[in-house]
This record gives structure tokens, sequence and C-alpha cells, in this order.
């Protein structure tokens, strides 16, 4: 296997801009990508000029070249590696659209089936690793557990954590993650739950496993139906990447020191925490519960965000200003499911109500603002009995390939140098300290 697709090529640079500065101007290079997006490489640009460029938020800043993951936000458009999602989301499963994030080409048969049996072999955790769950406090977030245990699983396996791999030790490293990350979430959600952790069963494949572990009881073996199945898989390949993203951009960051990718994906998990980014399929339900159980109009609430009083969750995209295509895909995934289910789910029409009111009115038309892909993963994974609590503890579940492959790109990358930004000073010039005892300011209220 290799990491390199005879599909891409590197980006180009035959073109220059010129930038005019106080009293002079420079040439910097245009880079073109292999879909035609193009950059200005400012790389010289300090040494040449002393200027830097000032980005907060980081929206008009391309922090490296990659082969992974192509988004155009403005047509709605996602492909990993140069396969439309809607293709993949229809045809593949997890585990292959796993390796070929990772490897950047779609795998035979031999090397899926070898993946999975990989996988099987390392489902299980060591029984330390057991123990520590025992450290946590009874109601611990369980992605503050998968953070702490993700990284934790490097003390076990010390071969792993030289950051000069190979694609075997890759594929070794990446059947560790993706494995006991399913055992790790399920034991978190048992444990936090007051229940018997249910052991994974080899005989199952990833998806029927991990819900096998997350739903079996004692007296009562979980049998999903095939639509559950099918749900968690698309969900999770939707979620495998979106290129550099603000925990993609954390995995690469963290790694850019050379810090191991157990440590790095770590420092991912963390990085989805955060409502505005993976934490946002949680608010999506807290916020659709909210109001369902507060009575308020959808239209209500439309005027809410337009008076700046309410934010939308579920709304929104840095990157896709027309349509999120795995919303679309997830919004018929979850009337699939629903469909199954003798229950309707009231939540769903709240949801369908609010969209349909945004999707017309002037203020969401004007900010481009559209449902994104947490708006309708949320429904999902309630319907399959997910707790909101482990929302994004799923959402990690499914970028976990995304994460590695980004890692070992970075790790591959000739350019690849650690990461570390500049900044625009604006506190104070040099002053004279003046002893404690000497101050006559008013000191910080901080007693
Ligand atoms: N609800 C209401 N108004 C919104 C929303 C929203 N969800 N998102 C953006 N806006 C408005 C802003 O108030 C702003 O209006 P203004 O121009 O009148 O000031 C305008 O749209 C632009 O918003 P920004 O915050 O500048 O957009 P940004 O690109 O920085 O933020 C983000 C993107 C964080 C996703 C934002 O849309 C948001 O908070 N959405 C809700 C959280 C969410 O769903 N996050 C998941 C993202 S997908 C993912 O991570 C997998």
């Amino acid at each position: 296997m290799s990491t390199s697709t005879s599909a891409s090529q590197p980006a180009t640079s035959s073109k220059t801009a010129t930038l005019k500065l106080p009293g002079e101007e420079i040439e910097l290079p245009i880079i073109t990508g292999t879909e035609d997006e193009q950059a200005i490489d400012i790389q010289a640009l300090r040494d040449q000029s002393g200027f830097i460029t000032l980005d907060p938020g980081y929206s008009n800043t391309g922090a490296c070249e990659s082969k992974i993951t192509f988004i155009d936000g403005e047509k709605g458009i996602l492909r990993y590696r140069g396969y439309d999602i809607e293709d993949l989301a229809a045809k593949s499963t997890f585990v292959e659209t796993a390796l070929l994030l990772m490897y950047g080409e779609l795998p035979a048969g031999e090397t899926v089936t070898r993946f999975r049996e990989k996988l099987t072999d390392q489902q299980l955790l060591h029984e330390n690793m057991r123990n520590h769950f025992e450290g946590f406090p009874p109601h611990g977030h369980p992605m503050a557990m998968l953070s702490a245990m993700i990284n934790a699983c490097g003390c076990y396996h010390p071969e792993l954590l030289d950051p000069d791999m190979d694609d075997q030790s890759l594929f070794h490293a990446a059947a560790i993650l993706m494995s006991k990350v399913c055992t790790i979430a399920a034991f978190a959600y048992k444990m936090t739950s007051g229940q018997r952790v249910e052991y994974p069963d080899p005989s199952l494949s990833y998806c029927r496993n991990f819900l096998h572990m997350m739903f079996s009881k004692p007296h009562r073996r979980y049998e999903p139906t095939p639509q559950v199945v099918k749900a968690l898989s698309r969900f999770l390949i939707l979620h495998a990447d979106h290129e550099q993203n603000c925990s993609t951009s954390t995995v690469r960051m963290v790694g850019s020191s050379r810090a191991n990718v157990f440590a790095s994906v770590s420092a991912g998990v963390c990085a989805l925490w955060g409502p505005l980014h993976g934490g946002a399929n949680m608010a999506v339900i807290e916020m659709l519960e909210q109001i369902h159980k507060g009575g308020e109009s959808p239209k209500t609430i439309v005027e809410k965000v337009k008076q700046k009083k309410f934010r939308l969750m579920g709304f929104g995209h840095r990157v896709y200003k027309n349509f999120d295509p795995r919303a679309k895909i997830l919004e018929q995934t979850a009337r699939d499911l629903l469909a199954t289910k003798s229950e309707p789910d009231p939540l769903l029409d709240i949801a369908h109500e609010l969209a349909e009111i945004a999707l017309t009115d002037d203020y969401f038309l004007q900010r481009k603002l559209y449902p994104n892909v947490d708006f309708y993963s949320g429904i999902i994974l309630r319907a399959i009995g997910i707790p909101v609590s482990m929302f994004t503890v799923m959402f990690s579940i499914g970028r976990i390939p995304g994460w590695i492959a980004h890692w070992y790109e970075l790790y591959h990358d000739p350019q690849r140098r650690i990461c570390r930004p500049r900044q625009i000073y604006t506190g104070p010039r040099r002053r004279e300290f003046v002893p404690v005892d000497e101050r006559r300011t008013a000191a910080p209220k901080v007693c």
C-alpha cells in the first residue's frame, strides 16, 4: 500500500501576485490545487518585508497542502480522495472508507478482510486499562474519558510512540485506535450509567459489535435492525473526515511537534468537544427538546435568532455557504430510520419546520445559513437509542480515520514544520517594574 495517489498532483506555481506595501512591491507565488483553488504563498513574506498576515479564525489561511479531502463550500461538494461523499455513503462501508482515507486508494477485498481481522484482534482493552475507568467519577463526561483513554493507549503500545511510522505500523496503530475507541466509548457509557460492561463479540461486524457493547444486557442480547446498522454506518462515513476543521487542525498542530499518533488524536477529541464543533449535535437535541417543552413555535424562535437572542444550533458552517451535502444525506437517513419506528419523533417535526422557515427567510439567505450535518445527526443517534451525552463521542468514533490520515500525511509532508503562528501584540509597551509596597494603581479585582 502507498500513501500517494495516481489521481492527484502536487500544487503548482506558475503565476505570481503583486502585493503593494508602503514604499515597496513584493511578488508572491500563486499556488493552484488540483481543483483549481488558488492561494498566495506568503512563506517568504516576513523575511522579504517584515510583515505578517493577520487572520483570526484562519478563514483565509491554508495551513498545508493535502490530498485527503476536497470541499467546495459554494457548490456543496465533499469528496474523500476524489470520491463523492454521496457514492461512499451509498456504496461503501465505514471500514473501507477508513482505509481509503488513510492510504489514498479504495482497498482491495483482501486488504479489507485483513484490516477487519486486525480490528477484531484489537477489540479488547488490556485489563489494566479497564481499571482506569474506576478512577473516573460516576458522572464524568465520556468525552473526557475518551480523550484520556486514547492517550493512555499509547502507554500500552510503546513500539508505536515513535512518529517514524511506515504503512505497516500505521495499519497496526489505526486498527488499535479504531477498534479500541468503540470499546472505550461503550465501556464509558455502561460505567457512567451504572451498568455492567459488555465485552466485544469478535463474530460481529464493526457497527454491530459497537451496538452490542452499547445495548446488550446480561439478560438480553441486543439485535439491531438492518436500518439501524445502515444508519450508524452512514453516520460514521459522513463524519470520517472534513479537511482542516478545528479538531483535525489540532491533530496536525500537535503532530507537528512530532507527538505520537495517540497523543495527537487524543487532542483532536478535546477540540471536537466544543459546542461550536462536534458538540453541536448534542446542542441541537437540547435545543429541540427545549423548544418542544417550552411550547414556543419555530416562527418565534426564528424571530429571536434575527434579534440575536438565539443561536440556532446545527445551522451555519464556516465552509458550506450553499448546503452541507452531509446534511442532505442524513436528512433522508433520518426519515428512513424513523419510518421503521412505531412512534413518530416530535423533534424531527420541529426540526423540519425550523429548517423550512429558515430556508425561505432573508436573514438566513443573506448570511447563507443552512442546516449542517449536526442538525440531523442528533435525530439519528436519538432514534438509535444513543444517549445525548454520547453524541460527540459518536462523532469522535467516525472522525478517527480522518485524524489518523491527516497525522500520517503531515508526517510524510516534506514541507512539514512545527506549527507556530505569529501574533500582533496589542498589550502595553515596556514599563518600569514597581515593587509591591510602592504600587498605587488599583489591583485587578480578583478578591
Ligand atoms: N444561528 C444564528 N445566527 C447565526 C448562526 C446560527 N447558528 N451561525 C451564524 N449566524 C450569523 C451570525 O450571527 C452572523 O450574523 P451577522 O453577520 O449579522 O453578525 C453571521 O451569521 C456569520 O456568523 P459567524 O459566527 O461569523 O460564522 P462563522 O463562520 O464564524 O461560524 C459556526 C460558523 C461556528 C458553525 C456558526 O455558524 C455556529 O455557531 N453554528 C451553530 C453551531 C453549529 O452548528 N456548529 C457545528 C458546525 S458543523 C461541525 O462542526 C461538524
